[in-house]
């Protein structure tokens, strides 16, 4: 019977052998070249005229050379003014965008429609990089692409990505890297961003260039996905050899039927990664498959076919074997190369353009071959077989084998040429490229061990090579603003990586030394019940709280203002001691009326309504004589803290009394912020301006403190609203759904979760702006407010 799996088959298969024939004949032609050693006359020739643009003055290549060396992003803006005032900007921006046309849409740069385009991004990337004085980290933080996603009409699927992002790194096991994995998933995105862009007419209505984004960002997505989730997963070494096994069958299944198959009884020890894996690549294989006709269909799939093939062919090199031929160190890598790019282009379902597909297919290991020429070491190192590592390992041996730094060249030589019709400008952009990654190659290993690899590569083209050192050398202006962006996000993830977990360690290292002193000492000469009430204090307090408050407070007052840490000890209890104290009366009958709070029965319900008020009140009078004990501190400043601190405790009840009063109703965006501002904000501000206080900030400071807290304490009373809609109860340690049941006035109740979030997003966005008005840079609460919009309880 003729059946749909054998359709396909049967289309996997003769495509598969199609493009393998295809990839043979490209090798052949550019194997000759190669043996022919045309290539070495033709770029002696075009680097000839390319030097002449190309070797500055002395004086110029010092300056040049001292700002190459520094690559500390601080020095980015700096660069760009440098280049700009030198007139280096233009040309600095052309190459780099025109490059980006040919590498990631896979365009011509002769086409005269191409060209307008290039120069149209080129001006606007100008005006964003040197009008405004943001850094690039600014210019890329969160809030900057939160604000761009808002001005494209794509909040949700901002939000949607980073959650996305979130579960995905969440989910890399040990042994695999999750930057990497991000970074490398937000790379594909952008690609195919792109080319959305690129494929958008001129006069396109704002709604549909909304609705072609959001498309665009959940299918780079869903493709994206197959780079962690596959390649990566099968390079390493999480599965078992089985498993593995068993893995590339399904992928294969999958790409050979057009259906996921089911996951069945996984049989190995990472059961509870492949079951998350499959659920997610199965959502988003069904995802393209709705945005593609039948025949895009089939020959995305083949595409993916070759790709996930001749990755498996390369995955199973051995470097130990000595007997891989020329053809099968190639094939795999022309295959994989180019169909990973056609792959972007299919995703997005675009018209048939039979041009860009053969010059993307001739383009693919060009690039490749950059790629492994840099990464040969760290290659090396994990025993891959790339064509790099093999001639590394048996040049000696064997002088039959390909030099791929040769075939580089040919490739480049080629492409210029025979395939890109000696373009001026393509060819200005490749040379500039490859000497740039020689440059930056020589920089990363050191000149050393740069000139011993070369003396491998280049035995047998010595004079051609003797050119290209000069020229990496000597050459200027030859970097690219791709890699100025890739080196600072790096440096930035890593930056930020650094300071998270010193924020995750401050956070833990606070926490444990305020648990022991936040118990209150029961009175040995009253009577019982005042003890009972010490206990049911105590019980409060033994719960499992984050200690966010007397935290913030530590932060602020220790590392920012340097307090003395005994010395203000008494205030991070009395924050405590307040905030328990609003819990109690929250849950109690006549407000929340909840059941459980930090994992544990609330006091009413362990004890009595009565008991669980006199201990609110209680607790608060215990925070007031914390307060007046702040005894290493003038008294004034002190009376003044207790005064701030009383109005802020009535102002919180003003809070508490417009959230019970508007149960079942319909609050406006401005009253559900002035409430929550309140209820919640004001308590976080108290926490920032009463160690300032202590101090003696000044007023302005004390004023942007207040402005970040104001918006990030309704950030963080939006995520709790959002938690008692989508968390869950164990998590939280809190009762989920509890507002529902009370029919409470909140951001979810009000606005829905769509648009809760990007009400949350945007005061994230805001309280960001007010730190970077700060003139004091304090990491710790970016971080923070990172935090409280991204927690789980
Ligand atoms: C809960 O505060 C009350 C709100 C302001 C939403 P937390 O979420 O900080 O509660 P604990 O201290 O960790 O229990
Ligand atoms: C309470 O807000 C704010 C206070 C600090 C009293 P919620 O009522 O939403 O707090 P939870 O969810 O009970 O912690
Ligand atoms: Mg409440
Ligand atoms: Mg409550
Ligand atoms: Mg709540």
């Amino acid at each position: 019977m003729f059946t749909m799996n054998k359709v396909f088959t049967k289309n996997a298969d003769e495509g598969y052998l199609l493009a393998e024939k295809q990839a043979s004949h490209y090798f052949s032609s550019l194997y000759k070249q190669l043996s022919q050693k045309t290539y070495v006359t033709t770029l002696t020739n075009d680097f000839a005229s390319w030097k002449q643009h190309h070797l500055g003055s002395n004086r110029l290549l010092s300056f040049f050379s001292r700002w190459e060396k520094k690559d500390d992003s601080q020095n980015y803006n700096k660069y760009i003014q440098w280049m700009e005032k030198k007139g280096k900007l233009d040309h600095y921006l052309e190459r780099s965008v025109s490059y980006i046309y040919m590498r990631d849409l896979g365009k011509t740069l002769y086409e005269p429609e191409t060209k307008s385009r290039i120069q149209h991004v080129v001006q606007s990337l100008k005006t964003q990089l040197t009008q405004t004085s943001d850094s690039l980290e600014e210019k890329f933080d969160m809030s900057s692409l939160y604000r761009w996603a808002k001005k494209e009409g794509i909040e949700s699927t901002f939000i949607w990505l980073i959650h996305k992002l979130k579960t995905v790194s969440l989910h890399i096991p040990n042994g695999m890297d999750a930057t990497h994995a991000q970074r490398k998933l937000i790379k594909i995105i952008a690609g195919v961003v792109m080319h959305a862009i690129e494929e958008m007419e001129e006069d396109l209505l704002p709604t549909e260039r909304s609705r072609q984004l959001n498309e665009a960002i959940r299918l780079g997505y869903a493709y994206g996905l197959t780079y962690p989730f596959i390649d990566d997963l099968l390079d390493s070494k999480v599965l078992s050899e089985y498993e593995k096994r068993a893995y590339s069958e399904l992928i294969r299944t999958t790409l050979v039927t057009g259906s996921v198959p089911d996951l069945g009884e996984w049989k190995g020890g990472n059961k509870e990664l492949m079951t998350f894996i499959h659920s997610e690549l199965k959502q988003a294989f069904d995802y393209i498959k709705v945005y593609q006709s039948p025949e895009k269909m089939s020959s995305f799939l083949e595409q993916s076919y070759v790709f996930f093939h001749s990755q498996e062919e390369d995955r199973m090199k051995d470097l130990e074997n000595e007997k891989y031929t020329n053809e099968e160190l190639f094939i795999p890598v022309i295959l994989k190369s180019a169909s990973s790019r056609l792959i972007v282009r299919s995703v997005l379902n675009t018209p048939e353009d039979e041009e860009f597909e053969s010059r993307t297919f001739y383009y693919g290991i060009y690039n490749q071959l950059a790629d492994d020429f840099a990464d040969m070491f760290d290659d090396m190192n994990a025993g891959a077989v790339t064509p790099y590592t093999y001639y590394l390992t048996y040049h000696n041996k064997r002088d039959d084998l390909i030099n791929p730094f040769e075939l580089y060249w040919t490739v480049i030589s080629h492409l210029i040429h025979n395939i890109y019709h000696s373009d001026p400008m393509t060819c200005e952009v490749m040379l500039d490229r490859a000497i740039n990654g020689l440059k930056r190659f020589k920089q990363r290993i050191g000149t050393k061990k740069y000139h011993e690899v070369m003396k491998v590569f280049t035995s047998d083209i010595t004079e051609f090579n003797h050119m290209i050192q000069q020229l990496v050398q000597k050459a200027t202006d030859v970097d690219f603003f791709d890699k100025l962006l890739r080196d600072h996000i790096i440096t930035t993830i890593n930056n930020n990586r650094e300071e998270q977990d010193k924020f995750i360690k401050t956070v833990r290292e606070v926490r444990n030394r305020i648990n022991p002193i936040l118990q209150l000492p029961y009175e040995t000469s009253t009577s019982i019940e005042e003890n009972s009430i010490v206990e049911a204090a105590n019980y409060s307090l033994e719960g499992d709280g984050k200690r966010l408050r007397p935290i913030m407070s530590w932060v602020i007052g220790v590392d920012v203002y340097g307090l003395d840490m005994t010395a203000i000890q008494p205030l991070l209890k009395s924050l405590e001691y307040m905030h328990t104290a609003s819990l109690i009366f929250d849950d109690l009958p006549a407000q929340d009326n909840a059941p459980i709070r930090r994992g544990r029965p609330t006091l009413h319900e362990m004890y009595t309504t009565a008991t669980a008020e006199l201990t609110g009140l209680f607790l608060t009078q215990k925070a007031v004589k914390e307060q007046a004990s702040l005894d290493m501190f003038y008294p004034k400043t002190v009376l003044n803290l207790i005064q701030y601190s009383a109005q802020m405790t009535a102002d919180m009840c003003k809070g508490q009394a417009m959230d019970l009063e508007s149960k079942g109703k319909k609050l406006t965006l401005e009253q559900l912020n002035e409430m929550c501002f309140y209820k919640t904000g004001l308590a976080f501000e108290a926490c920032l301006i009463m160690p300032a206080i202590l101090a003696h900030a000044d007023e302005k400071e004390m004023e942007d403190l207040k402005t970040f807290a104001y918006h990030a304490g309704i950030a963080f009373q939006i995520k709790d609203d959002l938690l008692d809609f989508e968390g869950e109860s164990n998590q939280l340690g809190k009762l989920a759904g509890i507002d529902a049941e009370n029919d409470s006035s909140t951001f979810v109740s009000v606005l829905g979760v769509e648009k809760a979030k990007k009400e949350m997003w945007e005061h994230y966005c805001l309280a960001m702006d007010a730190l970077q008005e700060m003139p004091r840079h304090i990491p710790f609460l970016k971080h923070l407010l990172s935090y409280f919009v991204n927690r789980d309880r």
